[in-house]
């Protein structure tokens, strides 16, 4: 046991050094097809979770220079109004809109959910990108563990809350979590909330790494004949400020070595593109291809067996009955 979680590990940071840095962005971008990125999108709408800096402002602009209709999800409104006003004079399209939300809280999110959805709007692509690592292990006033609100919790109740918008544009639509390799290093746990002694937060947020994957898994199977496609991905290590707030230390020991919130955003963008029939539901992306969900030798294949009962678990926590 003490071996396998040691060898996780050191196969993740050889892994991670060699291609999640922007040297592997640099190699990996020499197979990129340029024509891949020049579909427009005007007419769809697009929801981006946490759009107002890094990777998620880096999406929404990248959506947003295509002419889609982009719907900011932020949780303040200073700072989503401001990143917002960046995109529509960084792309001239006035088809950007903020929606305020603070996605720890499963209230706010089916507040916001039930608004967004008494528009009836259809829904192309939802951008599950908000996230966070927070060290401490801290409470919401609802009861959660921060990072398992953000990361799960709120991806799992947004993603169900807004099927019935996603269906509409089937079988066009698409929901796209941003994941990280951080999830390499941990099977799937169903201790959701890190109830164990000695609180590890880049643990905790690996796990909650592991269970976006898993999810992703879950709803290509439980939706399969929705029309509405899942993918997972990994932007790679990017010079974000939530890499810079939560990981000082590798911020700064990388800082040269990490990618740009753009080159993180490029998959996301791609697989926002891309025709379905191109795409595999369910799977897991980086660099603008299919990724192994396990590295070799890890033993955290089998875990991912427990997701039925972890998905129970979110249901019964954001009380939000299953849909099929
Ligand atoms: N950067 C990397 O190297 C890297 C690597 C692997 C995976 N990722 C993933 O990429 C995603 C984006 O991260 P990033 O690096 O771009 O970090 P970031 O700059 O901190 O962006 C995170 C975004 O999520 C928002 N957010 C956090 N908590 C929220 C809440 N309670 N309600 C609503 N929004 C909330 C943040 O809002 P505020 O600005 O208000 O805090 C911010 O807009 C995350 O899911 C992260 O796990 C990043």
């Amino acid at each position: 046991m003490f071996l396998q979680t040691a060898w996780r590990k050191v196969a993740f940071g050889l892994y991670g050094l060699t291609q999640f840095t922007k040297s592997g962005f640099q190699e990996h971008s020499k197979k990129f097809i340029e024509e891949d990125m020049i579909t427009r999108m005007e007419g769809k709408n697009c929801l981006v979770t946490g759009a107002n800096s890094g990777i998620g402002f880096a999406t929404a602009e990248g959506l947003a220079s295509r002419g889609a209709t982009v719907y900011m999800v932020c949780r303040n409104k200073e700072r989503g109004e401001d990143a917002l006003s960046k995109i529509q004079s960084t792309t001239g399209n006035p088809n950007v809109h903020l929606e305020v939300c603070d996605l720890s809280s499963i209230k706010e999110v089916k507040s916001f959910a039930s608004k967004f959805s008494a528009e009836d709007k259809p829904l192309h692509v939802l951008v599950n990108n908000a996230g966070v690592l927070e060290n401490k292990r801290v409470t919401t006033p609802e009861g959660l563990e921060l990072n398992f609100a953000v990361n799960v919790a709120a991806t799992y109740a947004i993603t169900e809350l807004m099927m019935p918008l996603l269906e509409k544009t089937a079988p066009d639509a698409r929901v796209i979590t941003v994941s990280s390799g951080g999830m390499y290093s941990t099977p799937l746990t169903r201790d959701l909330q890190f109830s164990e002694n000695n609180f590890d937060g880049t643990l905790q947020y690996a796990r909650n790494k592991r269970v976006q994957v898993a999810l992703t898994e879950q709803w290509a199977e439980t939706y399969k004949n929705k029309g509405v496609g899942f993918y997972s991905m990994h932007p790679g290590w990017a010079d974000t400020p939530g890499v810079a707030k939560s990981l000082p230390s590798f911020s700064e020991r990388l800082s040269e070595k990490l990618r740009t919130s753009a080159e993180g955003a490029d998959t996301v963008i791609w697989l926002a593109l891309q025709p379905k029939e191109k795409l595999v539901s369910g799977a897991f992306y980086f660099d603008r291809a299919e990724a192994p969900k396990h590295l070799l030798f890890a033993g955290t294949a089998k875990s991912h067996a427990n997701i039925g009962s972890i998905v129970e678990t979110l249901q019964s926590l954001c009380n939000i009955p299953a849909k099929v």
